[in-house]
C-alpha cells in the first residue's frame, strides 16, 4: 500500500512513520508536512532514506490533489495539536485542522481513496471526578477548547463526508500520548526537560485533572490495525487504561523516575477552562479487532516513562535549543 501520512514530522506521526518502516515495510510512505515549529524533518532523519517527504501544507488544494491521486490511504496526523497554544491564537487550529481536514476529505472523495483520520479524547470534553462512566464511541460531542472543538469539527466533517458522500473513511479517538519525539510544551517532556535542566516541574492549579496516558507505540499499533482490518465507516477509541491525577500519579511518577523527592515542583497558574478528567473505554477496538497494548497498568506507565526520560536524556541537542522559548512563554501566563 502507499500510505500519504500527514503531519509526519510531527510527534505522532513521526513515530507512526518509524513504526510502519519497522513493523511493515511492505508498506511506502510519503509524508506532507508544513514543518510548523511543531515538525521537525530531523524526527524521519532515521528513515529519511526509506519514504518521500514533500514540505508543503493541507491547505494547498493543488498539492494535496496531486498527493493523494498518488496514494492509497492517507493517515491524517497534520494538526495544531496544544490546548495552551489555541487559548493564546486559535486561528491555526481553525485554519489546519478544519479546513486542512476539509481538502482532506475533497482529495479522497474525488480521487476514491481510503482516509483514516487521527483524532482526540478532548472532542467529548470531560467527566467529574466522581463519574463512573469513560468515553466510548457513542459519547456525546461537547469540546471545551478552540483545540478542542476544532478537532470535533474536522471529526463532524469526517462523518458527514462518509454519510453523504459514501467516502472510505474511519475515525479513531486517542487519548493523551507520551513517549520521544513529543514537543517540550507538552506536559510529560516539558516537565523531564525542566528535571533534567535543574528546574521544578510545573503544575497547573490543584493538579486533581486525571488524564489517560498511552505510548505512543500502542497508540500507532491501533492505527495500523484500523488500517488492516477496520470497519470503513466506524469509529474507535483507543486508550490504554492509565488514567491518573497530573497530582498524585503523573508528578509523583516523573519524580520517582528521575529520583527527586515527590514535592519537588511549582504551582502555577491553572489553565482556563480546564478539562477535569477524561478516560477512555477502548473495549470495541479490543473486542472488535483484537487489540492490546503493551504498556498498561502502573508498571507499563513507569517503564514507559523510564524510556521516555532516557530518550530526552539523550537526545539533548533535540529540545535544549527550544526551552527557553517555550518556558518564556509559559511564564508570560505565570505557567
Ligand atoms: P504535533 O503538534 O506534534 O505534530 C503536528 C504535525 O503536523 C507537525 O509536524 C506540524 O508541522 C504538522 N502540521 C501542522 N499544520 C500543518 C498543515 N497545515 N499542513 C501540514 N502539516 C501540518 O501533534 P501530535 O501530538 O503528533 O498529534 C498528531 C495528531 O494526533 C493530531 O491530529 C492530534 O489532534 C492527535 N492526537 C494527539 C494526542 C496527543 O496526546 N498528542 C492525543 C490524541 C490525538
Ligand atoms: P497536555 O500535555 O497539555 O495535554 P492536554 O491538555 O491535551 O490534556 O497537559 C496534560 C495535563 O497536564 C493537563 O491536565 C494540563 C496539565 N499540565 C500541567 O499541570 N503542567 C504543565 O506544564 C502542562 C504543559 C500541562
Amino acid at each position: 500500500m502507499k500510505l500519504l501520512v500527514t503531519g509526519g514530522a510531527g510527534f505522532i506521526g513521526a513515530n507512526f512513520v518509524h513504526y510502519t518502516v519497522k513493523h511493515k515495510p511492505e508498506h511506502q510512505v510519503t509524508v506532507i508536512d508544513k514543518l510548523t515549529y511543531a515538525g521537525n524533518p530531523e524526527n524521519l532523519t532515521p528513515v529519511m532514506d526509506k519514504i518521500n517527504f514533500v514540505t508543503g501544507d493541507i491547505c494547498d488544494e493543488e498539492l494535496l490533489d496531486k498527493l493523494v491521486a498518488d496514494c492509497d490511504i492517507v493517515v491524517h496526523f497534520a494538526a495544531e495539536s496544544h490546548n495552551d497554544n489555541s487559548l493564546r491564537n486559535p486561528w491555526p487550529f481553525v485554519e489546519t485542522n478544519i479546513i486542512g481536514t476539509y481538502r482532506i476529505l475533497e482529495a479522497v472523495r474525488k480521487h476514491g481513496k481510503r482516509l483514516h483520520h487521527i483524532s482526540t479524547d478532548e472532542v467529548f470534553g470531560d467527566l467529574e471526578l466522581d463519574d463512573p462512566n469513560r468515553f466510548t464511541e457513542d459519547t456525546a460531542y461537547n469540546p471545551s477548547s478552540p483545540y478542542s472543538s476544532t478537532k470535533a469539527g474536522s471529526d463532524h466533517l469526517v462523518r458527514a463526508w462518509i454519510r453523504s458522500f459514501g467516502i472510505k473513511a474511519t475515525i479513531s479517538n486517542c487519548s493523551n500520548n507520551y513517549g520521544p519525539y513529543q514537543h517540550i510544551e507538552k506536559m510529560i517532556p516539558r516537565q523531564i526537560t525542566n528535571i533534567l535542566s535543574d528546574i521544578k516541574p510545573k503544575l497547573y492549579g490543584t493538579g486533581e485533572q486525571v488524564r489517560d496516558w498511552i505510548h505512543v507505540d500502542d497508540h500507532n499499533s491501533a492505527v495500523h490495525l484500523i488500517l488492516e482490518k477496520g470497519k470503513i465507516g466506524d469509529t474507535y477509541i483507543v486508550g490504554a487504561d492509565n488514567d491518573h491525577t497530573n497530582n498524585k500519579m503523573v508528578f509523583e511518577m516523573i519524580l520517582e523516575v528521575m529520583g527527586k523527592p515527590k514535592d519537588w515542583l511549582d504551582h502555577v497558574n491553572d489553565r482556563p477552562g480546564h478539562d477535569m478528567r477524561y478516560a477512555m473505554d477502548s473495549s470495541k477496538l479490543r473486542r472488535e479487532l483484537g487489540w492490546q497494548p503493551q504498556y498498561t497498568d502502573n508498571n507499563g506507565m513507569m517503564d514507559g516513562l523510564r524510556q521516555t526520560v532516557a530518550w530526552y536524556d539523550q537526545h539533548r541537542e533535540w529540545w535544549q535549543a527550544d526551552k527557553s522559548a517555550v518556558e518564556a512563554a509559559y511564564a508570560k501566563q505565570g505557567q
